[in-house]
């Protein structure tokens, strides 16, 4: 099929350079003029393992090009996917102006088909995170500025960034909410492929997962629905997320350990083992935006929605509990040096989105902390918005003379390293584990002490 992405970000991106693999022909737009730059020269602005080789074998096989002209991206197109940023406001209400921005781009461009290609009824699909509702208020502004006839659809995302290729390959479900079977039907053909896994996983594909149960279940609903099966699933697994870290705040006053009990309800078939990792909270681009974003949904409806308030707030509350825990431990403060290992929202990727880390190292910075970090990937990140802290290129420069050391992110480099000589470079002995991801036996036999959370 003929599909034109619009918007080459994660999401994008990952999608256009899958379905390209699958064989569609795939225009993508970008309108950042050095994304595009990149993109165009056979390069992925976006670090994501296996995007970059089947991105150069799809440039090269001719079914995936890059422009940043709506009109030539448009004009054959069958499928035209919309996949731009959808962030917040001040006020956590979605700012819907990239997708305005597209739809009218794409009126345009749909207005300037010519000759067989005015036939054609595209399916415009929007794979943004948006509140339930929008592709409706879409449809009507794309409506109202084009005469050509054309069908809509949601189509949310469910990739992990650092996952965005295997997610795109092997996602759990495919959800379409279309506005008539035809719509649906439309986008079942896209995404045959995929749902009925008719491609082998060679590389540079990642390698499709053991006991991978085919066809993919597509779930084939409204726009509506649709748009609220992405924020219902991103809130429900922040809401698996508070609660396993509240439950391991009660753990530290009853003495118990969070990781048995995370693994002795996540064994039960009925809640699963997955999220249940307690640690200093979620970040990222996604949940605190989501579940803000439909807390403030719910209120524009009137509706107090009790549940994901507390979810918020557990979450912006547990790095403080943790910080808390940090300066009863190393009281006084002022004059201390304090490592922090990882500041990446979570490993795997250079995102320092709503990371705790950030706020982590400014708290401590107000209490006159000599700090130094380190991360495999997020420092230049890092240093475009926190300059009080030293960065270093590994972790055993960030343990010389420490009076201890704080692991933010799990990256692996993190959990495996050679304690015996962190034990030695540090001043102090007190490794606060934030994610509850170290080994403590093999680490406390070189006299240091870890204090995780709810353990
Ligand atoms: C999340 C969802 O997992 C995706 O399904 C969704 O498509 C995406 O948001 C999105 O809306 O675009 P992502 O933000 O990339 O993906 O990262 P996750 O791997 O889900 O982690 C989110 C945060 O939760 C991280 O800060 C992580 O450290 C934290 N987390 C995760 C925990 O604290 N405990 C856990 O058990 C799991």
């Amino acid at each position: 099929m003929q599909v034109a992405v619009i918007g080459c970000g994660y999401v994008g991106l990952s999608t256009s350079v899958v379905l390209a693999d699958l064989g569609h022909k795939v225009i993508g737009v970008e309108i950042d003029k050095s994304k595009l730059e990149s993109l165009r020269s056979g390069k992925s602005h976006i670090f994501e393992a296996h995007l970059q080789e089947i991105m150069e074998k799809c440039v090269k096989s001719g079914t995936l090009s890059f422009t940043d002209d709506h009109a030539e991206a448009c004009r054959d197109a069958s499928v035209i996917l919309i996949a731009v940023g959808t962030p917040t406001r001040e006020s956590w209400q979605i700012d819907l102006s990239q997708l305005e921005c597209a739809i009218d781009a794409v009126a345009s461009a749909l207005s300037k088909r010519e000759g067989k290609a005015k036939g054609i009824e595209p399916v415009i699909v929007v794979k943004s995170t948006v509140p339930s509702g929008t592709m409706d208020y879409l449809k009507e502004r794309l409506a109202a500025q084009t005469d050509i006839p054309f069908r809509v659809a949601s189509n949310p995302e469910f990739l992990r960034e650092g996952q965005s290729i295997f997610d795109t390959f092997y996602p759990d479900r495919i959800v379409i909410g279309g506005e008539d079977t035809e719509s649906i039907g439309i986008l079942t053909e896209l995404y045959s492929g995929i749902i009925g896994q008719t491609f082998d996983d060679k590389p540079p594909r990642p390698r499709r997962p053991a006991n991978f149960h085919t066809p993919i279940p597509v779930v084939k609903t409204t726009p509506r629905s649709a748009e609220m099966i992405k924020y219902a699933s991103n809130a429900f697994l922040a809401t698996k997320i508070s609660f396993i870290n509240e439950i391991a705040n009660l753990c530290e006053e009853v003495d118990a350990d969070i990781m048995d009990v995370a693994r002795g309800i996540g064994l039960d078939a009925r809640i699963g083992p997955q999220f249940l990792r307690a640690g200093i909270g979620y970040g990222g681009s996604c949940f605190p935006k989501d579940t803000k974003a439909l807390q403030q949904h719910a209120g524009s409806r009137g509706y107090t929605f009790t549940l994901l308030n507390a979810v918020i707030e557990v979450n912006r509350i547990q790095r403080y509990r943790f910080l808390a825990k940090i300066r009863r431990a190393l009281d006084p403060l002022p004059g201390r040096t304090i490592g922090v290992l990882g500041i990446a929202f979570k490993p795997g990727t250079d995102d320092i989105r709503e990371a705790p880390s950030i706020d982590l190292m400014r708290e401590l910075q107000m209490d006159r902390v000599k700090l130094r970090a380190t991360d495999p990937k997020a420092i230049p990140n890092a240093r475009a918005v926190f300059s009080g802290c030293e960065y270093c290129t590994d972790p055993y420069e960030v343990a010389k003379g420490a009076d201890a050391l704080i692991l933010v992110t799990e990256w692996p480099e993190f959990i495996n390293l050679d304690w015996s000589k962190i034990a030695k470079l540090m001043k102090g002995w007190i490794i606060f584990d934030g994610r509850n991801c170290l080994d403590r036996p093999s680490i406390e036999k070189y006299g240091l002490q870890v204090i995780g959370v709810g353990r």
